[in-house]
């Protein structure tokens, strides 16, 4: 049984139909990427599966739960945690105060202590900014809190909306080897990205999605090899 099963997911924001029968399944341990263009429906897919909108078709499935029965803020406690497109800190809040937040689950104080810690070991960066509001962080270091703000739910399927979005060659470099890092740890990634390239270079599975659909999908290498693929995302 897959860890997340989507099938036949139709979307819409109002009148516009955003995904048209998209099906993704995610294997326990894997980290598998999602790519397409601007306007293909990436966000759409993650913010599908984590209930922020209702799917007029299809079912989605949760370690063979149906998740659509779940309420959104219920997510975190099932296992499931988004690091949203833009990031999506709590601007006023202090660097800890938002790993705090992603713990609001939680009732295990020493447990939420011990990850804030590891948050810092992760990202040093983020420990020397522990009392820094998160407004005044760089876009790097925000998309460090997002994600170590989301592993304070300790997910077991963590879905990341674009992390390199807008950050310098260094820092994309660090964010997915941390993506990587944070795999090897136990946890399932979904990652949607614009950078082909890098995210099949670490998914074992990729998914390509053009105007609301699966128009191709499997092996990573394969998918980097493919004609078409190369032609529409890895420039040629
Ligand atoms: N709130 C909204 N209201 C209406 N249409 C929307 C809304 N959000 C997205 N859409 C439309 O749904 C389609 C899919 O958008 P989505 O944000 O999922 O694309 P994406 O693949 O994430 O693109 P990008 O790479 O630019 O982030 C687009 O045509 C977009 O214009
Ligand atoms: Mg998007």
């Amino acid at each position: 049984m897959a860890l997340l099963e989507v099938q036949d997911v139709h979307s819409y924001y109002g009148s516009i139909h955003a995904l048209k029968g998209v099906s993704i399944s995610v294997d326990q341990g894997e980290i598998v990427c999602l790519i397409g263009g601007n306007g293909a429906g990436k966000t759409t897919t993650l913010r599908t599966i984590s209930g922020l909108i209702s799917p007029h078709v299809g079912t989605i499935f949760f370690e063979g739960e149906d998740l659509l029965a779940v309420p959104a803020h219920d997510l975190p406690a099932k296992g499931i945690a988004m690091v949203p497109e833009g990031r999506g800190v709590f601007a006023k809040l202090t660097v800890e105060e938002n790993l705090e937040m992603g713990a609001f689950h939680r009732n295990d104080k020493a447990g939420i202590l011990q990850d804030i810690k590891e948050s810092y070991e992760l990202f040093p960066r983020l420990g020397e900014r522990r009392k820094q509001v998160a407004g005044t962080l760089s876009g790097g270091e925000q998309q460090m809190l997002a994600m170590s703000r989301a592993l304070m739910s300790k997910p077991r399927l963590l879905l990341l909306d674009e992390p390199s979005m807008g950050l310098a060659p260094v820092l994309v470099d660090l964010i997915f080897d941390t993506v990587q890092e944070i795999n090897r740890q136990g946890t399932t990634i979904l990652l949607v990205e614009q950078n082909a390239l890098m995210a099949l270079d670490i998914a074992q599975r990729g998914y390509v999605i053009e105007t609301g659909r699966i128009v191709l999908a499997g092996n990573a290498q394969k998918l980097k090899d493919d004609p078409q693929v190369k032609e529409a995302y890895l420039g040629g």
